[in-house]
């Protein structure tokens, strides 16, 4: 399970969160704009792809990275509830990895906010997600002579659990956002109308800003839960192992996803932050329905029909949240405006491993005498 950041971060990040929100509630345009780009080692992201894509990477070799964050859909997952390692479900929403690489805070609870180098080990190591002991993938990987090249011509020495949380991080780099039409200035009448409704009247900027459109905050917007978690044994038994992680008292009759209370529950204010989630990034939105961190919402119209209602219920719900009285019209320039933030689909070659792996090796002669 990830790191928890302390007392003094989590109060912080709180205090930050509502600063900012403020700030941009009196008028900023957010400061949207292309994402700056990022500068991948080769070597190193060439062989997290490799590892990205690998079943091998999993317990019982059933399931790679790609299982749950799939190229085709800005890799994300396409079902509300992602799957999860072979006899569990998940309890969340699978979401993209598309400039992931450019966030400080993650998951939707946000409770790592270190490194991407920590995430993947979280991904790797936890039961309900890869279920993967580090020591045997370790063994696993120095079985496999493209992998022994590959970690070598990268500049790792043998392959190591280190050098695997520090590939995918690289390789992740690579995944950022080509020509959308908000970033090269080819967008519609109606998209540019939207842009206006987002930065103005509807008050989409005040959470989601910045180049990534987030203001890496949690918020309460009071979207409803996703009863399956609780009907469907397979993803209940992972909630119930993630609240007991958490230490959450009576997690066994527990129904709702905490979110981000999860991220330090000793800290005043911990009670607000129940129900609330992070700010997701709304790049790449046209691949990776459904959305919130339960997939409650199955389409943009549908998310957008969420604002102008003013949001869900909650008791904890944001206060920026109100009713916005927009007209169909204002609802669907809304939408082209958050399409406009997709770009070309990163499904090629560059991006997927497409070579196939080995099924078996032979063994080196002397494999006794080999130090490994
Ligand atoms: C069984 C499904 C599954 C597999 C396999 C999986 N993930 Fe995930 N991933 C998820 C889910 C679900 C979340 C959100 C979890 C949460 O919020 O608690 C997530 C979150 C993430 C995040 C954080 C994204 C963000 O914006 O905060 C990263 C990065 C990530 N995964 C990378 C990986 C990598 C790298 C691998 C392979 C080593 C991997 N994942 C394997 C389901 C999966
Ligand atoms: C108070 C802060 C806040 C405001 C204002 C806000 N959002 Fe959000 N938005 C969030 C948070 C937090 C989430 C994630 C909620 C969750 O996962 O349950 C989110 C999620 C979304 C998503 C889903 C993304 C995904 O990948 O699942 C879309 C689309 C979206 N917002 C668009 C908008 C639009 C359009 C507006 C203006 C009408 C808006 N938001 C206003 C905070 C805000």
């Amino acid at each position: 399970m990830g790191r928890v950041p302390t007392t003094r971060r989590a109060f912080s990040v709180l205090m930050l969160g509502l600063a900012v929100a403020a700030g941009a509630h009196a008028g900023g345009s957010g400061d949207l704009g292309p994402l700056p780009s990022l500068k991948a080692n080769k070597a190193k992201a060439e062989l997290g792809k490799r590892l990205f894509f690998d079943k091998r990477l999993s317990g019982d070799a059933a399931i790679s990275c790609a299982t749950c964050h799939q190229p085709e859909h800005g890799y994300s997952h396409p079902d509300a509830l992602s799957p999860g390692y072979p006899g569990n479900g998940h309890f969340r929403n699978s979401p993209t990895l598309v400039n992931v690489a450019h966030k400080k805070i993650w998951l939707h609870d946000g409770r790592i906010g270190t490194s991407l180098n920590d995430v993947t080990r979280e991904m790797l190591t936890e039961t309900y997600i890869m279920n993967m002991d580090m020591r045997i993938m370790q063994e696993r990987l120095k079985q496999d002579p493209v992998y022994v090249k590959m970690f070598k011509d990268a500049g790792m020495g043998e392959p190591s659990n280190g050098g695997v949380r520090n590939a995918i991080p690289e390789y992740l780099k690579t995944l950022t956002s080509k020509n959308a039409p908000f970033d090269t200035g080819n967008m519609s009448d109606a998209a540019k109308r939207g842009q206006g409704l987002f930065t103005g009247k509807a008050g989409c900027v005040s959470c989601h800003t910045g180049p990534l459109l987030s203001d890496g905050k949690y918020h309460n917007l009071g979207v409803p839960e996703n009863f399956a978690i609780f009907r469907d044994p397979m993803n209940h038994q992972a909630f119930i192992t993630y609240n007991m992680f958490m230490g959450i008292p009576n997690y066994m009759n527990l129904k709702r996803d905490l979110g981000a209370f999860n991220q330090n529950k000793s800290v005043e204010g911990a009670e607000m932050r129940k129900g609330a989630f992070m700010t997701p990034t709304l790049r790449e939105l046209k691949y990776t329905a459904p959305y919130m961190h339960n997939g409650t919402l199955a389409t943009l119209d549908e998310v957008v029909a969420f604002y102008d209602r003013g949001g869900g219920r909650d008791p904890n719900k944001s206060a920026m949240l109100k009713p916005l009285r927009l007209t169909a019209g204002e609802r669907s320039d809304l939408v082209a405006f958050l399409e406009s933030l997709s770009g070309d689909p990163l499904t090629g070659d560059a991006y997927v491993w497409s070579e196939p792996y080995p099924e078996e090796y032979e063994a080196i002669a002397n494999w006794r005498n080999v130090r490994n």
